[in-house]
């Protein structure tokens, strides 16, 4: 489906709604906000919503998103599901995933019985694919509302529809080439945020099925992106973290082309930010600009996260990645030579279809070689659409478990050891919030990402304190002030 509006105007007579956004979105929000307060007087409280998120960091700032239009509607956000409205927004990227979404819609179910003016909506990822929203229309027929990813920005459009109506609302658009800019989000932490520079993926790695769910890649222009980041540090943000699949490939499509070093260059220069992240790098297209701009910044953070997936030239390969084992050892070596006290994390599939033994001792010599702070390890999940998922050569599960727990626990020795570097040093720490264990403590972050606790008091949270690092205790220290 394209941008069309049959939806709306099938159900609604207004004339004067406008074409353009966000001013359309504006429009329904009041429209929702109406209906919100009608149902609100009726109930003789205010409306709550919680908007729950499964997946990734770009998953996560969708999350505030949605979460800003419900604010402008005037839902009362909360995190407890027994509310007016529940919004799952879902991730597909393996199997388990799913699962926990549908067990979660069983119980949603149970609450609606109790609740029946509740509003139960699903988006995201999960609902790109159409087996997926089959299901949900044969078996979880208390949904009210279903969208996908491409039309995300319409959430304040459709959703007028599903409060005033007694029919499951499903909107999937197949792809869309059309970002929408300006619209409310409401932030989880007040200090730090995700800032999306680009939306998509083409890498078409033979495991994946982001590129199926999220479409091609599309950047924002650099005017938005630092328009943005200087909004966010006008309003208190000093931690900004830019998000895209593939960030070494931002700019590319752009009318005028732009390289993400030169976009890093442009982000160095709004004031009151004071850390810059990037999330996630594609080791085939790190460029030496991209190193040499991190080497001479001032805010961005001495940290990549640079996904390995196998240490197998011969699965890279397959696996469409386009590196060898010793372009990425290379790659690192060069990393650490323009910033020794560099953070090397990384992601890593166990049991690709045709692993052998000796694929996975490559993948175990890489990370001995490479001794990553950390790293996220996966049990391959063969996703419906993808290439690797037709294939014949699929691993037995208690072979791959075994490897699993061989590479879980060299990862986890290697990251012991190499978080331990800093022991001794006082390093800034950005105070996120009051243990939860412990309320004399505070826990914050390093510029590496490395976890720190230490004494101190609420005042500090959003702000960067310098902390001597006492006591290492693996992937985290105590620290004092
Ligand atoms: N764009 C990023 C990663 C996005 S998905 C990149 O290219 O690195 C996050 C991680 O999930 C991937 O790095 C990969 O390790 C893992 N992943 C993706 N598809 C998977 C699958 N089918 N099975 C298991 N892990 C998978
Ligand atoms: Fe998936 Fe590969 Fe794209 Fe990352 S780069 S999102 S792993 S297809
Ligand atoms: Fe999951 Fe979609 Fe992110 S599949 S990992 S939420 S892009």
């Amino acid at each position: 489906m394209s941008d069309n509006n049959s939806i709306y105007t099938d159900t609604f007579s207004d004339s004067g709604i406008p074409v353009e956004e966000p001013q359309r979105q504006q429009f329904f929000m009041q429209k929702a906000r109406k209906i919100a307060e009608e149902k609100a007087r009726e109930l003789g409280r205010p409306l709550r919503a919680m908007v729950k998120t499964y997946g990734c960091q770009m998953n996560e700032r969708d999350s505030e998103k949605l979460r800003g239009i419900l604010d402008q509607i005037g839902y009362e956000l909360c995190q407890d599901e027994d509310s007016d409205l529940v919004l799952y927004n879902t991730c597909t990227v393996r199997e388990n995933a799913n699962l926990k979404v549908y067990g979660r819609l069983g119980y949603l179910g149970g609450l609606k019985k109790k609740n029946p003016h509740m509003i139960i909506a699903l988006c995201g990822c999960m609902m790109q694919e159409p087996e997926v929203v089959e299901k949900i229309r044969t078996s979880y027929r208390f949904v009210d509302l279903v969208f996908g990813t491409h039309n995300i920005y319409k959430f304040a459009e459709l959703l007028s529809v599903a409060m005033i109506s007694d029919r499951m609302i499903i909107d999937i658009w197949k792809d869309t080439d059309k970002i929408v800019e300006d619209l409310p989000a409401k932030r989880t932490y007040s200090f730090k945020s995700g800032v999306n520079i680009m939306f998509g993926c083409n890498n078409f790695c033979t495991y994946c099925i982001v590129p199926y769910v999220r479409g091609r890649e599309r950047s924002r222009t650099p005017e938005a992106i630092i328009c943005e980041m200087e909004r966010l540090a006008a309003d208190g943000v000093v931690e900004v973290m830019l998000l895209g699949q593939n960030v070494n490939s931002y700019g590319k499509d752009l009318e005028k082309p732009v390289s993400f070093a030169s976009l890093l260059r442009m982000a160095e220069n709004v004031s009151g930010i004071q850390r810059i992240r990037f999330m996630t790098p594609h080791p085939k297209d790190l460029s030496d600009e991209l190193i040499e701009v991190m080497k001479t910044s001032h805010k961005i953070c001495p940290h990549m996260h640079l996904p390995l997936q196998s240490g197998s030239s011969r699965l890279l390969k397959k696996m469409n990645r386009h590196y060898t084992k010793e372009g990425y050892l290379a790659l690192c070596e060069k990393l650490r030579a323009a910033m020794p006290d560099i953070s090397l994390t990384t992601d890593i599939i166990v049991g690709f279809p045709g692993e052998t033994e000796e694929d996975f001792q490559d993948t175990l010599d890489v990370v001995r070689q490479v001794r990553y702070d950390s790293a996220f390890t996966f049990i391959y999940s063969k996703r419906t659409g993808t290439p690797a998922a037709a294939w014949d050569d699929q691993i037995p599960e208690d072979v791959v478990k075994d490897r699993f727990d061989r590479l879980l626990a060299l990862v986890q020795e290697t990251g012991r050891e190499r978080s331990a570097r800093f022991l001794g040093k006082r390093m800034g720490v950005l105070a996120e919030h009051v243990n939860e264990q412990d309320p004399s403590l505070i826990t914050g972050r390093l510029d590496n990402n490395l976890v720190v606790h230490f004494p101190g008091d609420a005042s500090m949270i959003g702000k960067i304190i310098d902390v001597t690092l006492t006591e290492c205790k693996g992937f985290y220290y105590f620290g004092e002030v």
